[in-house]
């Protein structure tokens, strides 16, 4: 088989079989295969599209290019949650106590990464005592007698993604959505799923802005995760305003407990009712999407799901009294309050521009290697909807330096003030099966 003939053969529309996908993903990640054919590839690949055959295949020879996380020693369905990535996005903190707690296995295998505030385990780091490192052993004995456990990622995890991500960033190729989706399902899938919940973020906020495009992306997610065996379900939610009212680390952790003790932000809190009911289901923990939620409501009545994480943190070595007492969380010095400029309804806030404002502050990485601030963020007093008054605070920033009037400006630039109503934006826009 020659690389030429396959790029031929999809320059010209046609569709690439099992074996000639196997051996351009192989060829590749072992470096036969060199950059720049796979650019032309990936080039066709980007203008003629593949069929949904040939995303699963190009999704399974990514799976296969590198280590497989194996949890059969973890009894019961493992279903894992992914985020297309938010602003303020604290589901997974959230969710994987709240459905461990009625029965459901949570092995999870997180992140750190870049962004406008750190991954979950940066996250969970600002509980102090917190251990992110656990053998194979540990995290599926933990699995099994807790029903949680979350571990940093190790091993080498689909390295032909890797190289194919560096190669499409730097071809203009990224915005292909059968690559992206393939990406996107390779990690989840090599990650040891049995079934996978997604997170398709639309809005001014997320990857895809557009709704019509984030369903486009669902339905080809979808589409792979069914056609490899591993059921899957996509709720596309919204994303133009920050979801809850923290954005940052710390704050974060503090709002995930509040939600879990059911005194947390709506549409944070429905937003993981609807993602964990559907996790529910898949793990086969409930005969209804409305049993399972109803079982989750009531875990977090109940103390159930507070419960849950309390035992998830001492497991892992971190201080669970952390957990009635959130004011031992890593605290900024300063606290200094935005306030609105007009009188009248907030009509936008660019969750965009809130998250560089955290960055700013430090929440994020900018680099793999910068230090990230686990104290500092913001926290949003008035969301989309909500009157204001002149001189009210819109915006809490927890700084750890005084002078901080970029971050300030950029606060004001989220912002518009307007005597317009706001027409309710819904927060669930689908379901895709
Ligand atoms: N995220 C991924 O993991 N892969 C893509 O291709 C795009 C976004
Ligand atoms: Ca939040």
């Amino acid at each position: 088989m020659r690389m030429v003939d396959l790029i031929v053969k999809k320059r010209d529309g046609k569709e690439l079989t099992k074996d000639e996908i196997d051996f351009m993903i192989k060829g590749y990640t072992k470096e036969e295969i060199p950059d720049y054919q796979m650019s032309a590839m990936a080039m066709a690949l980007y203008f003629q599209g593949m069929t949904t055959e040939e995303r699963v295949h190009l999704t399974m020879a990514m799976v296969q290019s590198g280590d497989q996380v194996d949890l059969s020693d973890i009894q019961g369905i493992k279903v894992d949650k992914h985020s297309t990535g938010g602003v303020g996005d604290t589901t997974t903190l959230i969710l994987a106590p709240l459905v461990a707690s009625v029965g459901v296995p949570v092995a999870k295998m997180s992140g750190r990464g870049l962004g406008h505030t750190g991954g979950t385990l940066d996250k969970l780091e600002s509980i102090d005592g917190f251990q992110v490192e656990l053998t194979a052993e540990r995290f599926n004995q933990l699995v099994n007698e807790h029903n949680i456990a979350v571990v940093g990622q190790s091993g080498n995890l689909t390295p032909a993604d890797k190289k194919l991500y560096g190669l499409r960033d730097v071809t203009a190729t990224v915005n292909s959505i059968p690559l992206i989706a393939s990406s996107i399902m390779s990690k989840k899938i090599a990650a040891g799923a049995d079934a996978i919940v997604l997170d398709v973020k639309t809005g001014s906020g997320a990857f895809m802005t557009d709704l019509e495009d984030a369903k486009a992306l669902a339905r080809a997610m979808v589409d792979i995760g069914n056609g490899a065996g591993r059921e899957t379900v996509a709720v596309i939610s919204d994303m133009n305003q920050p979801l809850g009212f923290a954005v940052g680390n710390a704050l974060e952790v503090k709002e995930a407990i509040d939600t879990l003790q059911g005194k947390g932000p709506k549409d944070l809190e429905e937003l993981c009712l609807t993602l964990g009911s559907q996790m529910v289901y898949l793990a086969k923990k409930a005969k209804s999407i409305e049993e399972a939620r109803e079982m989750l409501k009531d875990a977090i009545h109940s103390g159930k799901a507070i419960d849950k994480l309390k035992t998830f943190v001492s497991s892992q070595g971190g201080n669970p009294s952390v957990i009635d007492h959130p004011e031992k969380l890593p605290k900024a010095e300063y606290t200094i309050e935005v306030k609105a400029k007009a009188s009248g309804t907030i009509n936008r806030i660019s969750a965009d521009e809130i998250g560089t404002a955290a960055s700013l502050l430090g929440a994020g990485r900018l680099t793999k290697d910068s230090q990230i601030d686990l104290a500092v963020g913001v926290e949003l007093q008035k969301k989309l909807g909500d009157k204001v008054k002149t001189g009210d605070t819109i915006v809490t920033i927890h700084s750890n330096t005084p002078n901080i009037n970029d971050v300030e400006e950029k606060i004001q630039q989220a912002y518009t003030i307007s005597d317009k109503a706001h027409y309710a934006i819904p927060l669930i826009y689908d379901i895709i099966h």
